[in-house]
């Protein structure tokens, strides 16, 4: 039984009192009880990981970062490295997000060492692949997404079933246009098929979570699908009271 695992992701939105404010509301509550069998966790920006950590200790909710570097240590200026994460007491950690592949130019090859990084560091890897508009519109999605998971496994091989990958339609980020439940369950299925060609034990195991303009009143149709094993939740997880919903969808 694979666990549903439902993360936030802030991005560069935030500061230390509404941080506070959001942590408040949601911890306090989560002591209500949720679904068994969930883990949650947010994803907040480098410089509030030390105040987020203190904060969200002893909680439901596990703290994430959003990048970390393909290097252990040494001069790589404004870079975060996993030990660094480590010791923040961070347990997922975003790489390959579209956001980073198209404004930084971040490659399958470097993704694949961040994702190395944090499974050295006992962090989760959240590795994100997905395709654009146009891919999907010519009829190439699957054969993008598949090029971008190959190149994860022959990097990471059995290791990736300690990590997560996230399918993130780019048009679906931040638009409002999520993708049916249907159609991300074939992407899904899709990654799962084609993780099986490699091992039948990763394929399994492995948790593959949704992102793309998750809300509260579309995440109950997507945790539905057998193959949709949670979700990555951007701008709908900066309210805390929507959050606290897709989490108990
Ligand atoms: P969104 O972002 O929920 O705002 O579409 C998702 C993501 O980028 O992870």
């Amino acid at each position: 039984m694979r666990a549903l695992t439902v993360i936030g992701n802030w991005k560069m939105n935030g500061s230390v009192r509404s941080n506070r404010d959001w942590m408040h509301l949601v911890i306090e509550d989560m002591q209500q009880g949720m679904p068994a069998g969930r883990r949650f966790g947010v994803c907040v920006p480098f410089p509030y990981l030390q105040d987020c950590s203190a904060h969200l200790a002893g909680s439901q909710l596990l703290l994430g970062a959003q990048d970390v570097s393909a290097y252990a240590s040494g001069a790589y200026t404004g870079e975060v490295s996993a030990s660094m994460l480590e010791e923040m007491g961070v347990r997922f950690v975003i790489v390959g997000h579209s956001e980073r592949r198209m404004q930084y130019g971040e490659a399958n090859e470097s993704i694949a060492l961040k994702a190395e990084q944090a499974l050295d560091h006992e962090l989760i890897p959240i590795i994100c692949v997905g395709e654009t508009a146009d891919e999907r519109n010519s009829g190439r999605a699957v054969e993008v997404v598949r090029r971008q998971v190959a190149s994860q496994v022959s990097t990471l091989q059995d290791r990736l079933v300690d990590c997560l990958i996230a399918y993130e339609p780019i048009w679906a980020i931040g638009t409002g246009k999520v993708a049916s439940a249907q159609m991300a369950q074939d992407m899904h299925q899709a990654i799962r098929l084609q993780l099986a060609e490699f091992d039948d034990d990763v394929a399994s195991h492995i948790g593959i979570i949704y992102g793309g303009s998750v809300r509260a009143d579309n995440a109950t149709e997507l945790f539905a699908m057998p193959d949709i094993d949670g979700a990555l939740v951007g701008g709908a997880s900066l309210d805390a009271k929507e959050f606290l919903a897709i989490c108990r969808s």
